[in-house]
C-alpha cells in the first residue's frame, strides 16, 4: 500500500481522481491530509475537520470487475472494514444506513464513495473516509458529531489508525473480489444502527411514521416494516430516521 500524506489540499476524493486521470497509479493507493478546504460530505454536504486532529483520507480501488449492480456490496465491504476496526476501540460501534459509523447515538466516521464506470463495469472507486479522532469539540450545528478521543478520553495514534483501516479495507474488498456477497451483507446487518428497534422516520416528502428497519436489499435499500407489517423499501435520500 502507498500512502501519500499532504497537509492541505480542497478533497481528498478530488485529488486522488484528478491525479489518477493523469497518470497510473497502484491499487489502493491512499490520499490523506491533515486539512481539507473543500472536503465533501454526502450529497450536498460539506466535511468539515479541524486541522491534524482527524483522519481524512481516500483510497483508489481499481479493476475489481464490479457490476453497476454489485454497487451496494462494495460500499457494505467499506462499513464493515471501518467497523471492523472501531470495534478494537469502542465497545459501541454500529453501521446507519447506507455508510455512517455511529458510537452510541453520535456520528463518527462518514464515507463518500465515487464510482467510475465504464462499458458497464465499475472501472474504479474512490473511497473517502472522514473519521473523527482526536477533534473534541465540535461546531453547533454539528450536535450528532463525536470522535474517538471524546470517547476514550485519550489521543489516538492516527497513522497506526490509517494503516488498521486501510489493511481493513484491503481485507474486505478481496472478500468482495471473491463474489462472497452474502457474507458482506450478514456482516453489514448484524451491526445495523436501529435494526430491530420501533423507530419514527421521515419520508421525503415529509410524511413521519413508525417502522422497524430490517435489514437491507441487494440493491442496497433500506427495508422497513411498516406498523401495518408491510415491507418498504426506501433508496437512500428517501427516508431518514426522525430524531426529534
Ligand atoms: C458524509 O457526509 O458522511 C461523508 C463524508 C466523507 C468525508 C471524507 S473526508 C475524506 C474524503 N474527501 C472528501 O472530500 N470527503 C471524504
Amino acid at each position: 500500500m502507498k500512502i501519500r500524506k499532504l497537509s492541505a489540499i480542497s478533497s481528498t476524493n478530488d485529488y486522488l481522481k484528478e491525479l489518477y486521470a493523469k497518470k497510473d497509479l497502484d491499487d489502493f493507493t491512499v490520499i490523506s491530509t491533515d486539512y481539507q478546504t473543500s472536503g465533501k460530505g454526502q450529497g450536498v454536504n460539506k466535511w468539515t475537520s479541524k486541522k491534524g486532529k482527524n483522519l481524512l483520507f481516500s483510497v483508489l480501488v481499481k479493476n475489481k470487475s464490479l457490476e453497476i449492480s454489485n454497487i451496494p456490496f462494495l460500499n457494505f465491504s467499506i462499513s464493515v472494514a471501518i467497523y471492523q476496526v472501531l470495534k478494537q476501540y469502542l465497545s459501541q460501534v454500529e453501521i446507519k444506513w447506507p455508510n455512517d459509523i455511529m458510537a452510541g447515538n453520535k456520528k463518527i466516521c462518514g464515507v463518500l464513495i465515487e464510482n467510475v464506470i465504464r462499458k458497464s463495469v465499475v472501472n474504479h472507486s474512490i473511497i473517502g473516509i472522514g473519521l473523527n479522532v482526536n477533534q473534541i469539540s465540535f461546531p453547533e450545528n454539528l450536535p450528532n458529531a463525536s470522535s474517538l478521543s471524546i470517547l476514550l478520553s485519550k489521543e489516538i495514534d492516527l497513522d497506526l489508525l490509517l494503516k488498521e483501516l486501510i489493511f481493513s479495507i484491503q481485507k474486505q474488498i478481496s472478500i468482495l473480489e471473491e463474489k462472497q456477497f452474502s457474507i458482506l451483507k450478514n456482516t453489514y446487518e448484524e451491526v445495523l444502527y436501529k435494526k430491530g428497534t420501533p423507530s419514527m422516520f421521515k419520508s421525503k416528502r415529509g410524511k413521519i411514521f413508525m417502522g422497524k428497519i430490517i435489514g437491507v436489499s441487494d440493491a442496497g435499500l433500506l427495508q422497513i416494516e411498516l406498523e401495518n407489517g408491510i415491507i418498504t423499501e426506501f433508496a437512500n435520500k428517501e427516508v431518514k430516521l426522525h430524531t426529534s
